[in-house]
C-alpha cells in the first residue's frame, strides 16, 4: 500500500538517501533502522511530504503522491520532541487535527475523549503539557497522531527521550496499540533492540542506501553483508579476518593465532574465489571448554562478566597482548573461569557467518 521507488535525495552536494525502494503492506510494522545520519528521519519526512525527493516515487495505494500536500497525505506522525502545543490542555492537543479539519468541538472532544481512554490518559485531559511527565506526553503524542483515523502512523524516534524501562513498557504499549487498530505503522529507530521487537519488517540502512529489508528473523539469522551481521544483536557478532585456504576438498580459516576447518557440508557461495574473507559468530554460538578439543581455538580470558542468566566472557586470540583480536562468548552462568585462564573455544560451524573481506557480502 506503501510504495517507495528509487527514491534519491540531495542536499547540496552531499547524498542523504541513494536509490532506495521499499513496499509496505496494509497493516504493516516497519522499522527504518540504522545509525545516525543513515537517512531514516529523511525517508519519513518524503513519506509525510515534509520533504520532496530528488529523483524517485512514492506511492499511497498504488497512486503517485509526490505532490500532494502533507495534509492531504493522510498520515499521523510523532516525533521525537513530541512537539505538543504548550499553550493547549490536552484534550485541545489531541483534538488538534480534528479542529484543522473542521470538525465541531462537541465531536472532536468526545472523539479526543475515547482516544484519550484508549491510551489511558483521559484522567489527564485537563492538565497542560509541562504537568505532564515524559512518558505521559509521549501518550499525548500518539494520542493526537491517532485523532483523525490516519491510514497510517509515522513516528520518528518517539521514545529516545524516555528511560530505559519506561522505554520497553512504551514500545510494548505501541505495539499492542498498533495490532489492535491495524494501523500500517513505521517506526523510525536507531536500536536494533527496540525494530527487533516491534516490528514486522525492518529495512537497515547506512549511508542512504538499504542493505536489507525483512522480517527480524531474517536479519538476524541471515544477515547479508557485514554491516547487517554487525549491526543487529547486542552484543554484537563477533567478525574476524581470516585467510581462506582452499586443500582439495578441505578449507581452512586462518586467522591471527588461529586454524579453523570448515565442515564439508558448509557451502560457499561459488562465484567467490578471494582469499580474504571475514568469519562472523555470534557469542551464543561459542562453546568455551578447558581442554583442547577437535577444530578448537586456543584463547586466554581477558573479562567475565557475570550477566545474571548468562555470563560474557571476553577472550583474546592468540598470544600477542597488543591483539585486536578479541571474542566475546556468551556462556551459561554457571561456567567457572578466571581472568588469564587458557581455555579453547568451539564454533556451532553451522550458524557461523563468512563474508567476503572486500565486499563485506556474505559468501555463506
Ligand atoms: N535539511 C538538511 N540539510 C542538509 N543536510 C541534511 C538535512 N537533513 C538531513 N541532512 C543530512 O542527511 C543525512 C541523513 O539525515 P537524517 O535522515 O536526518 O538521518 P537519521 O534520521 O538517520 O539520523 C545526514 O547526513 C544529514 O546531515
Ligand atoms: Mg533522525
Amino acid at each position: 500500500m506503501i510504495k517507495l521507488e528509487g527514491i534519491s535525495k540531495k542536499f547540496g552536494d552531499s547524498t542523504a538517501l541513494e536509490n532506495v525502494s521499499l513496499d509496505i503492506k496494509r497493516g504493516e510494522f516497519v522499522a527504518l533502522l540504522g545509525p545516525s545520519g543513515c537517512g531514516k528521519s529523511t525517508t519519513l519526512m518524503i513519506l509525510a511530504g515534509l520533504l520532496q525527493p530528488t529523483s524517485g516515487k512514492v506511492y499511497f495505494d498504488g497512486k503517485i503522491v509526490n505532490h500532494v500536500e502533507p495534509k492531504d497525505r493522510d498520515i499521523g506522525m510523532v516525533f521525537q520532541s513530541y512537539a505538543l502545543y504548550p499553550h493547549m490542555t490536552v484534550l485541545d492537543n489531541i483534538a488538534f487535527p480534528l479542529k484543522q479539519r473542521k470538525v465541531k468541538k462537541k465531536e472532536r472532544h468526545q472523539k479526543a475523549q475515547e482516544i484519550a481512554a484508549m491510551l489511558q490518559i483521559d484522567q489527564l485531559t485537563d492538565r497542560m503539557p509541562s504537568q505532564l511527565s515524559g512518558g505521559q506526553q509521549q501518550r499525548v503524542a500518539m494520542a493526537r497522531a491517532l485523532a483523525k483515523d490516519p491510514l497510517f502512523l509515522l513516528l520518528d524516534e518517539p521514545m529516545s527521550n524516555l528511560d530505559a524501562r519506561l522505554k520497553v513498557d512504551v514500545r510494548d504499549e505501541i505495539r499492542r496499540l498498533q495490532l489492535k487498530l491495524g494501523i500500517t505503522t513505521i517506526i523510525v529507530t536507531h536500536d536494533q533492540e527496540e525494530a527487533m521487537a516491534v516490528a514486522d519488517k525492518i529495512a537497515i540502512l547506512q549511508n542512504g542506501k538499504i542493505q536489507q529489508y525483512g522480517t527480524p528473523d531474517e536479519l538476524f539469522m541471515k544477515p547479508v553483508n557485514l554491516f547487517v551481521a554487525h549491526f543487529m544483536g547486542n552484543p554484537p557478532m563477533n567478525i574476524l579476518k581470516c585467510d581462506l585456504l582452499r586443500n582439495g576438498n578441505e578449507r581452512i580459516l586462518r586467522g591471527d593465532g588461529f586454524d579453523y576447518k570448515l565442515l564439508s557440508t558448509k557451502k560457499l557461495n561459488t562465484e567467490f574465489k578471494g582469499t580474504k574473507v571475514a568469519l562472523g559468530a555470534r557469542p551464543h554460538h561459542l562453546q568455551i571448554s578447558k581442554v583442547q578439543l577437535e577444530n578448537s581455538i586456543p584463547a586466554k580470558v581477558v573479562l567475565v562478566e557475570q550477566l545474571g542468566r548468562e555470563k560474557l566472557i571476553k577472550v583474546m586470540l592468540g598470544d600477542n597482548e597488543n591483539t585486536t583480536n578479541f571474542i566475546r562468548i556468551l556462556s551459561p552462568s554457571d561456567l567457572n573461569v578466571s581472568y588469564n585462564e587458557r581455555v579453547y573455544l568451539t564454533l556451532d560451524s553451522e550458524a557461523i557467518h563468512i563474508f567476503d573481506e572486500e565486499t563485506g557480502k556474505v559468501i555463506t
